[in-house]
């Protein structure tokens, strides 16, 4: 439903909701094979939609797939792997979340698809075939080396001579992932078809497997070296960052396509709109707000991930916030992002304490956040070993592996965490050590644990426009080691306003905010243990606590 909450002024849901991701693996497992399901998930809407607090959940790939990349090679874009369920078990979950008033978005993958995929298996079987030109297929250069110089991302060349047909063809990911050919007019609508099927069971949206890889330079020209010793993106990925990625991706034809699929979206708006949110990971902020569209007639949500790549230090988070609102086309609606299925935990990277600092910024900036599941509780990166590795890429490259963030959820202090029946030995992945004290059952009980916190935030949140949908207005303050901003909501009658000041540093810090207003109440501080009237001529914070403040 639009939110229709503040007189005179409707927002979509996707711009007022919170986003929650299931990486359904390790979500929950109730037909013990030690793999997450569909049934799992619907088993524990009530969990996300009251206990947590959330509004909409997008869910990583579920398709057939032989599981190369874990579903993000998909054989079969209109069905569900058995492991998973069925269509009709995820028509059960749609209904079902439908019902609590969860929004539901799936992911599209729409660069590449499977090797085993069937159309795939036509391509490759011949040079004339009908559907040879549903991918990307070129000739070797006279040495018989491959056609340019570009990389995949996960290591080695983007290019795998097919002996059978006597072609390369290209694949930015695995081989096992060969890119489809979105130049092929067949193609676009063979994976609009797809959109539509999935829009006429009535997902509220999808989120964009790498969006911007979908159109690469025509000519195929060779990629510059990179010169520079700087990242290229927010984390060094090995021999891929020896090239500037100038013409492997984001070719300036995508955004027809973006128009395009966005036109076919917004025809099946009705009462409810659907949402695009592309998974684009361009870090110049010019480019990136191009996938807005230059009428807003692209992606709603191009996902922003700023915030990953910055140091987190009080000021450049502050820069990375105020950089957003500059760049921001009038009207585009931001969004945040602080921890995925590709990235290192939040409580990995920041320790505890900051992980609870890190939910309150997320939960009070102007814009939708995307929580990961487990992120609530404090989830920590979990060290693998070296006989359960199972991600392609760390096995390809060590040092890059994204399973210690896609370990199984940790419900409670049970075998298996109950994130899978008590009987089942052997989960896909191993689960944290520490799950029988972090978990969310013992988490539920403790009225200062994180996942306190998590529900106190995302309870205010919906129950504030200031938060939802008010102006983000920064407070200049003395202090480097202090964000302070306001949320400010006006209507016809009246302004109010919610102070937010933030903490980053590993010392207590002393704010004077008496620019502001001379006091203010407490309502929620990251430690959940004080609330009331403050000074704000002399505001204490503690080591990393950041504090909600109503004036
Ligand atoms: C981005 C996804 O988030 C990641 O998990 C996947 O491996 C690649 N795209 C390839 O699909």
């Amino acid at each position: 439903m639009n939110r229709d909450i503040y007189p005179g002024q409707t927002y979509p849901w996707w711009q007022t909701c919170v986003i929650y991701q299931i990486y359904p693996r390790s979500f929950m497992d109730t037909t013990g094979n030690g793999v997450g399901d569909l049934m799992g998930i619907i088993e524990k809407l009530d969990y996300l939609s009251d206990t947590l607090g959330v509004d909409a959940i997008w869910i990583s790939p579920f398709y057939p797939s032989p599981m190369a990349d874990f579903g993000y090679d998909v054989a079969d874009y209109v069905d569900v792997h058995p492991m998973f369920g069925s269509l009709e078990v995820f028509d059960q979950l749609l209904t079902e979340a439908h019902q609590r008033g969860l929004r539901l978005i799936i992911d599209f993958v729409p660069n590449h698809s499977s090797d085993q995929h069937p159309w795939f298996l036509e391509s490759r079987a011949s040079q004339d075939n009908p559907k040879r030109d549903w991918y990307v297929w070129a000739d070797p250069k006279t040495d018989g080396s491959p056609p340019n110089n570009w990389l995949s991302v996960f290591g080695g060349p983007a290019w795998e001579w097919d002996e059978q047909s006597k072609q390369y063809y290209l694949h930015s990911f695995l081989r096992e992932q060969p890119d489809l050919n979105w130049r092929n007019p067949v193609v676009k609508e063979a994976m609009f078809d797809i959109m539509r099927f999935w829009l006429e069971r009535g997902v509220d949206g999808f989120r964009i497997d790498v969006a911007h890889f979908i159109m690469k330079d025509p000519q195929m020209r060779n990629n510059p070296l990179n010169q520079r010793v700087e990242k290229l993106f927010h984390k060094s990925l090995g021999e891929y960052d020896t090239q500037i990625h100038l013409y492997d991706k984001a070719h300036p034809d995508v955004h027809q396509v973006y128009r395009e699929m966005r036109r076919l979206l917004d025809s099946y708006n009705g009462e409810q709109p659907r949402v695009l949110i592309g998974e684009i990971h361009i870090y110049d902020l010019s480019e990136w707000v191009k996938y807005y569209g230059e009428d807003l007639d692209e992606i709603h949500l191009p996902f922003n991930f700023q915030l990953l790549k910055t140091d987190w230090q009080a000021k450049e988070v502050q820069q990375i916030v105020e950089n957003l609102e500059v760049h921001l086309p009038p009207g585009a609606w931001p969004n945040y992002v602080l921890g995925n299925h590709d990235e290192s935990r939040l409580a990995s990277r920041l320790g505890e304490p900051g992980a609870r600092l890190a939910a309150m910024l997320l939960l009070t900036l102007r814009g939708t956040p995307t929580l990961y599941y487990g992120d609530e509780i404090g989830m920590k990166d979990v060290e693998i070993p070296l006989e359960h590795q199972q991600d392609p890429w760390g096995i390809r490259v060590p040092g890059l592996s994204r399973d210690p963030c896609r370990t199984p959820m940790q419900w409670k202090d049970a075998p298996n965490a109950g994130c899978s029946p008590d009987s089942v030995s052997g989960l896909w992945l191993p689960l944290a050590e520490d799950y029988q004290k972090t978990n969310v059952e013992n988490q539920l009980q403790d009225p200062t644990s994180i996942l306190s916190l998590y529900r106190r935030l995302l309870k205010y949140r919906r129950s504030h426009p200031e938060l939802q949908i008010g102006k983000y207005v920064p407070v200049p303050n003395a202090n480097k080691d202090c964000f302070v901003y306001l949320r400010e909501f006006e209507t016809n009658v009246d302004m109010s306003r919610i102070l937010i000041a933030l903490n980053f540093s590993n010392l207590e810090q002393q704010l004077d905010l008496s620019h502001v207003n001379g006091s203010g109440h407490v309502v929620i501080s990251t430690r959940l243990d004080r609330s009331g009237l403050i000074d704000l001529e002399n505001l204490t914070l503690r080591t990393q606590e950041g504090v909600i403040v109503e004036l």
